[in-house]
């Protein structure tokens, strides 16, 4: 079903009022959530609302926290999340690499204990809009790992997502690699169970460590692992993402004393940089739109696909998105109206469109 992505905002804000949270928190993460799924990351999306009702009802997540500085030292700080909701507390500490890189030409801000952050695009956007390059290094802790190590048959680590993040050279079109480092994210997984399909490939391993296509591996005990992306190339920069958010960064790795929580913590180092002290702005741009350029001018393998920049299929999916609706399978639908039912709201079906 394709549903129209204000209508969906609006209850999603109910359901986090519900939870708790005053109108401006609701707002921040319903807006985050929707914005997911306007950019095509389901997975990020509205369907996460159950997983943070949970999550509030077991304490792992604390309405109405902004975090603060725990310390800092000019360019560098270290910022607490306080449990908050990571929609705000990363919003807050990305506001706060903005200030330091645009005084001092580099920041560097890390953010531990976290919930959620959601899709860390979110953040890298709001580098490039401010004119900076940033790179944010990300790990989870807090619950029990999803992602094998290359050469490894159990899970050991998490999908650690990574993002680097190039000021626009043309309107409206920032360049953001936002990825996670394992062939899918979890909540990709998640999509696929709640729609009945068999994942596309096997990206995944069951838990006697052998490639399946079902999703299901993934939600039974005992449990299967995704796999790395990119074999050991992919496993190592997941393995780097982990040092650096979560050793690095002060937040915790995922070592066992870290884990089974049930609940999503992370942590988050970002790196930004105001790129102007290095080279003249009108310069880069014009070096970025003449690479630009000349890459996306590769012909296409195949007709309808043309080469594309990091970011461009969040852009494109957010306009045909915005204009035709959101997609939500019956499942998500289910358990989104369950998880407001648990904080006694009345979650009625808005009108919905086949798809
Ligand atoms: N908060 C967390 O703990 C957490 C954990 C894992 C993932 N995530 C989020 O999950 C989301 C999904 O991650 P993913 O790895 O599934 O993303 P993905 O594989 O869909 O995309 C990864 C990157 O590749 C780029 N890309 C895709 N197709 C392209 C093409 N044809 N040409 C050029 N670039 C292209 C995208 O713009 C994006 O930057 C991300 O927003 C990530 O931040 C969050």
């Amino acid at each position: 079903m394709l549903i129209d992505h204000d209508k969906l905002r609006a209850i999603a804000k109910r359901v986090f009022e519900a939870g708790g949270s005053s109108a401006e928190e609701a707002g921040i993460v319903s807006d985050h959530l929707i914005e997911a799924n306007l950019r095509g990351h389901d997975s990020h999306g509205v369907g996460m609302i159950p997983r943070y009702v949970g999550n509030l009802r077991l304490g792992t997540v604390t309405p109405n926290r902004k975090g603060r500085i725990l310390k800092e030292s000019g360019a560098i700080v270290a910022y607490d999340g306080e449990r908050g909701y990571g929609q705000v507390v990363a919003a807050a500490a990305t506001r706060l690499a903005i200030e330091r890189a645009e005084k001092n030409g580099v920041s560097v801000v890390a953010l531990r204990n976290a919930h959620h952050i959601g899709r860390v695009g979110t953040y890298g956007e709001m580098c490039a809009e401010a004119g900076l390059v940033s790179v944010h290094f990300v790990n989870v802790i807090g619950h029990n790992p999803i992602v094998a190590p290359h050469r490894g048959g159990d899970a050991r680590l998490s999908t650690n997502p990574l993002c680097v993040a190039v000021p626009a050279a043309e309107p409206g079109r920032p360049i953001i690699l936002d990825m996670a480092t394992s062939k899918v994210a979890l909540g990709k997984v998640r999509v696929a169970k709640n729609r009945g399909v068999a994942m596309g490939a096997a990206h995944i391993i069951d838990s006697g460590g052998k490639p399946t296509t079902d999703p299901n591996a993934m939600f039974q005990k005992p449990t299967g692992a995704i796999l790395p992306m990119a074999e050991h190339k992919g496993y190592a920069l997941a393995f780097i993402c982990e040092l650096l958010a979560g050793a690095i960064g002060g937040g915790g790795t995922l070592r066992p004393e870290n884990q089974g929580l049930d609940t999503i913590t992370n942590c988050m180092l970002s790196f930004v940089i105001d790129p102007s002290r290095i080279a003249e702005r009108d310069w880069m741009r014009d070096e970025i739109l003449a690479i630009t350029r000349y890459v996306t001018a590769s012909p296409a393998q195949n007709p309808g696909e043309p080469v594309l920049i990091p970011g461009d299929p969040e852009r494109l999916s957010r306009l045909e998105r915005a204009k035709n609706g959101v997609p939500l399978d019956a499942e998500t639908w289910r358990e989104i109206v369950n998880a407001g039912e648990s904080l006694g709201l009345r979650v009625e079906a808005p009108n919905m469109s086949a798809s």
